[in-house]
């Protein structure tokens, strides 16, 4: 077993990487949840028929009366009705407040889950169990939950820290190739904004195959760099905002493509080149950089161009600066390995990118 503590001041929680451990959620919850008595499952129907029974078995003989709660699989869960069910059902099951939620599943459960947790009865401890290997190298860390609004993605959330992240690669072994590139994306970003050695493994590692020959180094890697950052700026305030490397313009090919189209991680690869481009145009980025960034994406099945509409990034843009407020910090790459946030003007910001999109 791998392990990894996120320290922070009084909500201190441990990352477990272990082939297996599934098997093993009820004793690590217990070991965490020592008053709970109720642990409400939530999870998707695609993970459900493949996971929830051995989850379920093992809270059950850790001593937990559980309740396993399936939402659709697919963003559109991530919904202000989906919660509001989940409410109902999680009262209606008599959750307390010293009672817990685990969420089994990727990106969308954890968030949804969290978000409900973070939120239900002012908030109870919650569990993740992440499935996919983008919610494992990213979403399940670090305490971000949240739903979408008809506004856009995200939109009401909170940061609500984990009593504990439970990851198993056998997991990732049932994800379809589309869903393991899309968390190869997230992947190869860590590789780009804080270790270039990282990079240059994924790079031996010729494909998913390799990958999964080292994947508790991979996940380790990954959890750590994100463990760090989340120490520094758990609020997102700061060098947080580096983990948005090639996110503000991969938010435009998400809305070209409705959410549906492009995965999360398809976008975020385009959106890293379109920032290694920008950085290489401005003479922030060592010239090359893009190109070594295109050989990782390529090896992993992921796309280096979107179509989209030059409006749907003014879009994007915007939708960035109205979370950040005054300007847009727009993440570049001071070289392979470190990333920076650069504080933008928009109108600079966009006049640059639309010199590359005409390119
Ligand atoms: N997924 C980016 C963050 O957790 O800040």
């Amino acid at each position: 077993m791998k392990a990894l503590t996120v320290a922070l001041p009084g909500r201190e929680y441990d990352i477990k990487i272990e082939t297996g451990l599934l098997d093993k959620a009820g004793a690590c919850c217990r070991a965490v949840l020592p008053k709970a008595k109720r642990v409400a499952v939530v999870t998707d129907s695609n993970v459900a028929p493949l996971y929830l029974q051995r989850v379920y078995n093992s809270l059950k003989l850790a001593g937990f009366a559980v309740e396993g709660i399936v939402v659709p699989a697919g963003e559109s869960s991530k919904s202000m009705e989906m919660l509001g069910q989940l409410y109902d059902q999680m009262l209606a099951f008599g959750l307390s407040r010293t009672d817990a939620v685990v969420a089994l599943g990727g990106g969308v459960v954890g968030d949804l889950a969290g978000f409900a947790a973070a939120t239900v009865l002012r908030g109870v401890d919650y569990v993740q169990i992440p499935t996919t290997l983008l919610a494992q190298v990213d979403s399940s860390v670090g305490g971000k939950v949240a739903i979408d609004l008809p506004a856009g993605k995200n939109l009401a959330g909170a940061f609500w820290q984990p009593k504990l992240v439970l990851m198993d690669p056998a997991c990732l072994t049932t994800l379809s190739e589309r869903i393991f590139s899309d968390g190869m994306a997230e992947v190869i970003k860590y590789g780009c904004i804080r270790d270039a050695d990282f990079f240059r493994l994924l790079l031996d590692c010729g494909g998913r195959a390799g990958v999964m020959e080292h994947i508790e180094q991979v996940l380790y890697t990954c959890c750590d760099m994100k463990r760090r950052v989340v120490l520094n700026d758990e609020r997102d305030t700061g060098e947080r905002m580096v983990l948005n490397f090639g996110h503000t313009v991969g938010h435009a090919f998400e809305l070209a493509g409705h959410y549906e189209t492009w995965t999360h991680g398809q976008a975020v690869a385009v959106g890293m080149l379109w920032a290694a481009a920008l950085g290489e145009r401005l003479g922030v980025t060592p010239a090359g950089t893009g190109a070594d960034i295109r050989r990782a994406l390529e090896m992993y099945h992921l796309p280096a161009e979107i179509p989209c509409e030059w409006e749907t990034m003014v879009e994007a843009v915007g939708l960035d600066k109205k979370r950040a407020g005054e300007g847009i910090s727009f993440v570049l790459l001071e070289q392979l390995g470190c990333a920076v946030p650069v504080k933008m003007d928009t109108n600079r910001l966009l006049d640059e990118l639309k010199q590359l999109y005409e390119g």
